[in-house]
Formats: structure tokens, sequence, C-alpha cells
């Protein structure tokens, strides 16, 4: 069957031979956009974080069908070299990457807390940000939020 969405900004058409497919596989396998990331398939660790609609969303555990019509954003489609999401802008100045395998889902869901929260306490950020980093960088993450937010904020000036 054919599904409609919007990835990043740009108007597509799937055809995917199970409606049930998990998004993340069509954003990865088809769509061949890679930053989203598998980790636990089980909308337990967040690494397959993106927006629908500027939600944050576990795309492991979310069927393609449900995206028809909606706006998915994905890592790619948040900012670039050239003009970072204050949130990816954030992550540079805080150097908060190790591996890196799970940072693109932490910052997809940091955009979609800023976006209803710009100026975030530990207690919020300890009760939204709830992927998981096998590295342990929360603590420079914790940092690069409130940067992020801080940055977010500024732009609203
Ligand atoms: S891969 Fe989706 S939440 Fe872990
Ligand atoms: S930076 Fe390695 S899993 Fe988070």
């Amino acid at each position: 069957m054919n599904i409609s969405f919007k990835i990043n900004n740009e108007a597509i058409t799937v055809n995917v031979s199970d409606e049930n497919t998990p998004l993340l596989w069509v954003v990865r396998d088809v769509l061949n956009l890679k930053g989203t990331k598998f980790g636990c398939g089980k909308a337990a660790c967040g690494a397959c974080t993106l927006h629908i609609d500027d939600v944050a969303v576990r795309s492991c555990s979310y069927a393609v069908k449900f995206a028809e019509g909606k706006n998915v954003t994905t890592i790619e489609g948040l900012g670039d070299a050239e003009n970072p999401h204050p949130v990816q802008q954030a992550w540079i100045e805080e150097v908060v990457p190790q591996c890196g395998y799970c940072q693109p889902g932490f910052m997809m869901a940091t955009a979609a807390l800023l976006k209803e929260n710009d100026n975030p306490t530990d207690e919020d950020i300890d009760n939204n940000i709830i992927n998981i980093c096998r590295c342990a960088t929360y603590y420079r993450m914790r940092k690069a939020i409130h940067r992020a937010a801080e940055l977010t904020r500024e732009s609203k000036l």
C-alpha cells in the first residue's frame, strides 16, 4: 500500500507491503536516513526518536500507516552544519557524544521538550529526557540541554 507523508519538509509517498512496518525501518532502509538509530526495538531506549508533528515519537514502535498525512522530522532535518538547531549547537559546545549512537535520539527528545518548555529545570529534564545512553554521557547532556534552552530563549529575543 502507498503511504504519503512529509519527511524533513519534503512530501513523499512510500510503498510498503505491510502497513504495520515500523516507521524506523522505512526511515532507515527506504529513505536511507541513517541518523535515526535502532536500539531496543521496544520503545524503551529512545535511540529511534524522531518528531511527528513536532512531538517526540519512538519510531521503532510506530507503525508507518499512522504517519499518513503527518510531518515527520529526523535528526537530518533538525539543522545542518551551516545552520545548526540550538540543540545541535549546544551538543557541539559541550562536546557531549562519546560513541554517538544514542545522541540523535537524545537531541530529538530535547528539541521536542524545548518546544514546550524553553527553561527546563533539572527535574523537568529527568522527567522528560528518559532515553538511555550506554556510554553514560548524562552529565554532559544535562549541561547541553540547559545550554540549548539558553540558546533557544536568546533566539526569541
Ligand atoms: S529502538 Fe526504539 S526505543 Fe529503543
Ligand atoms: S554516547 Fe554512546 S550510547 Fe550514548
